[in-house]
């Protein structure tokens, strides 16, 4: 079981790789246009730097950016172009019939692919049979249509562990801590969490209680 770390925030990544928790990062279009405003490269680029600084070329996440099959392909063309020296380079490839050619030719290139955006078991099962080397599984946007996250997460588990798979599960579209316990426990390789969570996961009132309690018990001995 492993955390992503779901942001572009400088900052964010940082404060969760100083903390030995990311095991790799994950972007899309709309995580990095919550940045400064700046040339997309140039981004990416200094999260690469970022993450070498803590020794690791953890899996990182880059998203194509359009729905036109063709300019998709330009696009991770473009990315492999820029970002290829990086070890830990993954494309993002939302899940369809057409994007399935890229999913396959870019593993054929040995690109790690995320297919990202799968809502259900068959849209997984095809990403994996097209090489996907991640699927990403939108625990938030499910529930928005009714349908249990888990339950799914535990389907695409079994048939990956029944088929001898390789590749991993990402849960994503965290909306709350609950999301990430039930991903975990559904049998999720992978959870990318968007950073308020990770700290609100470290937090509990009864921890804070009685380590309260352990000093103010201590103060008094000592006193
Ligand atoms: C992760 O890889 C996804 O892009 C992200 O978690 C999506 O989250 P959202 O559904 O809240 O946009």
């Amino acid at each position: 079981m492993k955390i992503f770390v779901d942001s572009a925030n400088l900052s964010d990544i940082e404060a969760a790789l100083s903390r030995g928790l990311a095991s790799g990062v994950t972007t899309n279009p709309s995580i990095l246009a919550k940045e400064e405003r700046r040339d997309y490269r140039e981004h990416i680029r200094d999260i690469i730097e970022l993450i070498l600084k803590f020794g690791q070329a953890i899996p990182l996440s880059v998203e194509v950016f359009t729905t036109d099959p063709s300019e998709m392909i330009r696009q991770a063309e473009d990315l492999v172009a820029h970002f290829g020296d990086y070890d830990g380079l993954t494309v993002k490839v939302p899940i369809g019939w057409d994007e399935l050619v890229l999913i396959a030719k870019l593993t054929d290139m040995n690109i790690a692919v995320n297919a990202t955006a799968c809502m259900s078991f068959n849209q997984a099962v095809m990403a994996l049979n097209a090489g996907a080397r991640y699927v990403s599984l939108f625990s938030g946007r499910i529930r928005d249509t009714g349908y249990d996250a888990a339950t799914i997460v535990s389907q695409v588990r079994a048939a990956m562990d029944a088929s001898g798979s390789r590749a991993e599960i990402i849960v994503g579209s965290i909306r709350h801590i609950m999301d990430v316990n039930e991903a975990i426990q559904a049998g999720a390789h992978i959870v990318t969490v968007p950073p308020p969570f990770l700290v609100k996961m470290c937090q509990h009132p009864k921890t804070d209680e009685v380590v309260a309690q352990f000093c103010t018990d201590f103060a008094k001995w000592m006193s």
